[in-house]
């Protein structure tokens, strides 16, 4: 069992699909939870679950896109969870997929940047000045096989998580020297909201020849990836470096 037992965590995107997985698992195991997300009512219905069972959990409505609503909400979480420990950087959306390079909407990729990778400097640049005072902190963020493999099915996409990967490899670098570890996970292909939406667009663009029931089927569960993150969010994973890649 990965231990967190009293680890101060912020979770974004925890409303839905990997970023819920993991504020349940990370509870789990005995952390506290401050909840990131722009869905108020599954964000509320993740902290519900958490707390009804004995966890410790609390949801803010913050855009990660917005840096007033980033700063404000790290504050707020620093202040009612009595310091950040971890950040689990999960919020993310996924727009323009089949869509060709010369229709791409410029409004598309400005807010699939905006929310993916500014969201991503963003929360980063509000939490490590709390971790750099403690001299420790551990920060997980979301990139992917589409950013850093090739065979994204939208653009902006692909860019905006490639992005995230050279964030991240830049930031630990940047960060180690004040006892800060920064790791980026590449999942694979998960059954979430995200993704159950993309392979129905990919499907009706007569992209893929494989039935849909059985692409969906395919996807691999939020909860393996939740495990797979925890662990890297534990003090068991101290040595790990740069990325992790799922199936
Ligand atoms: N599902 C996959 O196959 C897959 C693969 C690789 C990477 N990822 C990445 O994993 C992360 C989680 O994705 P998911 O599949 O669980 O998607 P999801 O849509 O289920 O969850 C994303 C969450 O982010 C929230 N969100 C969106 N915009 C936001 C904003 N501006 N501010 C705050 N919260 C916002 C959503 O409300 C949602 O709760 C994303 O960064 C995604 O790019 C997912």
């Amino acid at each position: 069992m990965v231990d967190l037992k009293g680890k101060k965590i912020i979770v974004t995107g925890g409303a839905t699909g990997i970023g819920k997985s993991v504020a349940l698992k990370v509870s789990n195991c005995g952390a506290s939870i401050a909840v990131f997300d722009i869905n108020s009512q599954n964000g509320a219905t993740t902290v519900n679950q958490i707390n009804r069972i004995g966890g410790n959990a609390r949801y803010w409505h913050v855009d990660v896109s917005d840096e007033v609503a980033v700063s404000g909400g790290v504050e707020a979480a620093n202040n009612w969870l009595g310091g950040i420990d971890i950040l689990i950087h999960m919020a993310g959306i996924l727009e323009g997929a089949g869509v060709e390079i010369d229709n791409f909407p410029e409004n598309v990729w400005d807010s699939i940047l905006d929310v993916n990778l500014r969201g991503t400097y963003l929360i980063c640049k509000y939490v490590s000045p709390i971790m750099k005072k403690k001299s420790k902190g551990i920060i997980i963020l979301a990139s992917s096989p589409a950013g850093v493999q090739g065979k994204s099915s939208s653009l902006a996409y692909g860019a905006s998580k490639g992005g995230v990967h050279g964030f991240t490899i830049t930031l630990q670098d940047n960060l180690k020297k004040f006892g800060i570890r920064v790791n980026d996970i590449a999942p694979g292909s998960v059954r979430t909201p995200l993704k159950i939406k993309n392979v129905k667009v990919m499907d009706k663009k007569n992209i893929n020849s494989i039935p849909l029931e059985n692409q969906i089927n395919e996807l691999i569960s939020p909860d393996d990836v939740a495990n797979i993150i925890a662990f890297m969010a534990s003090e068991d994973a101290k040595e790990l470096k740069g990325t992790v890649f799922t199936n």
